[in-house]
């Protein structure tokens, strides 16, 4: 038969295929493309958060040499897809999204307002500068805590009964307060922004009047090609989007945002190329951040630390003009074993933009409350927070009643807490010492839902016998490209360096974008079935032949005299999903040294560990797992978007003044995985990694300075102001 390669072994620890192209500069980002006529776009955004334009000045700016036009809501030619509804009729109509340069309101600073096209980046520079704006002011809300009252439940919500985000009861409403111990508290996430290290960037241009290509940093070239095909009423096959390498996103291009949408109106009204990119500091107000969140949470116990009441309340910010909901308070439901749990959520809408999906959107935050919570009551109860969260372990999902497709927890424990020493911790606070050093042990559980979408793969063999894959799907920094090969390799049974996998570009096989922990579960499956198919035509073909035993598949190919073999499968979910709970989940082990004289705090060590199922390449796993941890430090120490409340205005707006760890705030990151596949998740048995390698880390964090410090921080970041 087909002669095979063992590859189970070293192709689960491939090197990135496109990890020399990136660091010898080779590969091109959305920015980087040439065009002989490009034009340059600057963007001038508001300097207040609310009220309206009364005048734009902009006669200096227009004689300045190179300038071709200054655009705004006074001569936008408009968008066709915006329709023209009010917008809103009140200034807080919910549901619409923020429309560029559509009418003089004012709805955030940093919002869009005015835009300069000129020959070089200079000119148009300097003449953004030479336009004079000016405002009709009106008092704003961007203080969260300042207007807790006000918090609302979505209306959307309140009109789908389907909603996961109604007002949730399970069990007996009055458990709390039948609990012999219990404890509340209060836990604030700041804003929080993205930040990856690429800006936002798109350059636009028009092939014809009804076609439209785009090379433009986002995560889903499918639903960009959507969403810019309906802003342009124009069909979707006319647009096409690129988007083949990305520097970073973490959330912040799952959306087309008005910039993007800015870049394609410019480009239509000269009929030129047209780029923009966001300055960093435009990234601060242009493409969304996690949101500001207040959470309660109340939790009751009996002396055995067997969980008998958990009570979730959370708030999260939005803005005036769209609602952002996310899963905040929703991992309560299903984390532990506890049969009365209640949850609330709400939304605050304040002066701001609007916030979007942030690495491990919802759950990050939430898991920081809920951990943080069970460690206090573990403490009360004077039960090792490892014992505590084995004692409430679930054994099948108690929100939908279902059993779990796979659950690797208890084995994560286990093998965490061996590797970490986890039984070298003494229970009291402070009790830990070294150099001067208070030592601190936490640990929290993580978990993230699995999701999986309809995708598509493409499969092509040339007659040499290499193998070409492709699908519409991206990387963000995961390294898709180096695990679908490693997939394909595996299914075909021939060497990776034979395999190129195409993704990126919104004209191959449909697939979804990049979030949710979905590309592995969703592409990755499909890649592996069309790789099935096309190894099942090979067979046929060889066994058609005569020496077939020692046929290649180049052999089997030019016997055949076929110049290459093509297919092309899809794969999707099946009623697996109804049946059964599917989750990643996991657990951080975290070591922190607090300085008793200045409260400086350093991570010391961390022991990371996920059961995501079958592990597809270890090496770009491994650095998935290392760099959630990373973004999880950042979240528990250091990162913190502060704004000016006098004028709305983010104070860090660059990396100067909004701080993310660098390489010697990171200490040893030991990553550990269950490594089991998930046979009902899908053919491949593998679940979602990138989330929930955040997922909990916060909490880990803040669980071991108080074992460090006896200081329970529930608002982050937990810097020295609050350590001393
Ligand atoms: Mo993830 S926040 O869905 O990029």
């Amino acid at each position: 038969m087909i002669k095979q390669i063992d590859t189970t072994s070293e192709n689960n620890s491939l090197d990135r295929v496109d990890g020399r192209v990136k660091v010898t500069g080779t590969a091109t980002y959305s920015a980087e493309y040439s065009f002989a006529n490009l034009v340059h776009a600057v963007l001038i955004t508001s300097t207040i958060a609310k009220g309206h334009i009364t005048q734009i000045d902009s006669k200096e700016a227009e004689t300045i040499s190179g300038v071709l036009a200054i655009v705004s809501h006074l001569n936008s030619p408009g968008v066709p897809g915006y329709g023209t509804a009010k917008q809103p009729p009140e200034r807080a109509g919910m549901g619409t999204s923020f429309r560029v340069f559509y009418d003089s309101l004012i709805y955030f600073s940093g919002q869009p307002i005015a835009m300069v096209l000129a020959e070089t980046l200079e000119q148009a520079n300097y003449a953004a500068s030479l336009v004079k704006v000016t405002y009709h002011i009106e008092k704003h809300q961007t203080n969260f805590e300042e207007n807790l009252s006000k918090a609302y439940i979505s209306p959307g919500v309140l009109r789908n009964k389907n909603s996961p985000f109604q007002d949730y009861i399970r069990g007996d409403r009055d458990a709390l307060d039948k609990s012999k111990f219990k404890i509340e508290a209060t836990y604030t996430i700041p804003t929080q922004h993205h930040q990856p290290m690429e800006p936002h960037a798109i350059i636009a241009v028009w092939e014809a009047a009804d076609k439209l290509t785009v090379y433009d940093k986002n995560q889903g070239v499918k639903s960009a090609q959507g969403n810019l095909a309906q802003a342009f009423k124009i069909p979707r096959e006319n647009v096409k989007v690129n988007a083949q390498f990305i520097g970073g996103a973490f959330g912040s291009g799952i959306r087309v945002w008005p910039h993007t949408v800015a870049a394609v109106l410019a480009a239509k009204m000269l009929n030129r190329p047209v780029k923009l990119v966001l300055g960093r500091e435009l990234m601060f107000s242009s493409v969304g951040y996690r949101p500001y969140t207040v959470q309660k949470v109340s939790m009751g116990a009996d002396s055995d630390g067997l969980l008998t009441a958990i009570v979730h309340e959370g708030i999260g910010q939005t803005s005036s003009y769209e609602e952002h909901l996310e899963r905040t308070i929703l991992a309560s439901r299903v984390m532990y074993d506890c049969p009365n749990v209640s949850t609330k959520y709400r939304l605050l809408s304040l002066d701001a933009n609007t916030p979007t999906w942030m690495r491990g959107p919802g759950d990050a935050s939430g898991m920081f409350a809920l951990e943080c919570a069970l460690d206090e009551l573990a403490f009360d109860l004077k039960i090792d927070p490892l014992t505590m969260r084995l004692r409430n372990y679930a054994n099948h999902d108690l929100e939908r009643n279902l059993p779990w497709s796979a659950k690797g927890l208890k084995e994560c424990y286990e093998l965490g807490a061996e590797k970490f020493g986890w039984k070298n911790r003494s229970h009291e606070v402070r009790s830990m010492r070294k150099d001067g050093m208070l030592i601190g042990y936490g640990m929290a559980s993580s978990l993230y839902g699995f999701h999986r979408h309809p995708s598509k793969a493409r499969v092509v063999m040339l007659a040499n016998g290499t193998v070409i894959v492709q699908s519409a799907t991206m990387d963000i920094g995961p390294g898709t490209g180096t695990a679908m090969t490693s997939i394909a390799a595996r299914v075909l049974g021939i060497s990776p360096d034979k395999i190129r996998f195409e993704l990126g570009d919104s004209s191959l096989p449909d697939a979804p974008g990049q979030n949710g922990s979905s590309t592995i579960p969703s592409v990755g499956a499909a890649v592996h079935v069309a790789c099935e198919a096309l190894k099942k035509k090979l067979t046929e073909l060889g066994d058609a032949m005569p020496g077939s035993d020692t046929a290649s598949y180049a052999d089997i190919l030019k016997f055949h005299k076929l110049p290459e073999l093509e297919v092309t499968e899809e794969s999707r979910s099946g009623p697996e999903r109804d049946q059964y709970s599917m989750y990643s989940f996991g657990c951080h082990f975290v070591e922190v040294h607090v300085s008793l004289v200045t409260g400086e705090t350093r991570v010391k060590r961390v022991v990371t560990c996920a059961d995501v199922g079958k592990i597809i390449n270890y090496k770009t796993a491994r650095s998935q797992s290392i760099g959630g941890v990373v973004g999880g430090i950042g979240m528990a120490l250091m990162e913190e978007s502060v704004m000016d409340h006098r004028y709305g205005r983010y104070v860090t707006s660059d990396f100067a003044s909004y701080h993310i760890p660098v390489h010697s705030d990171i200490p040893q990151i030991d990553v550990l995985y269950v490594d089991k596949a998930d046979t009902l998740a899908n053919p491949i048995g593998a679940k979602g990694l990138g989330e929930i390698a955040i997922v909990g880390v916060a909490a880990a964090v803040a669980n071991a300075v108080f074992h460090a410090t006896g200081k329970r921080i529930r608002s982050l970041p937990i810097n020295v102001e609050k350590l001393i």
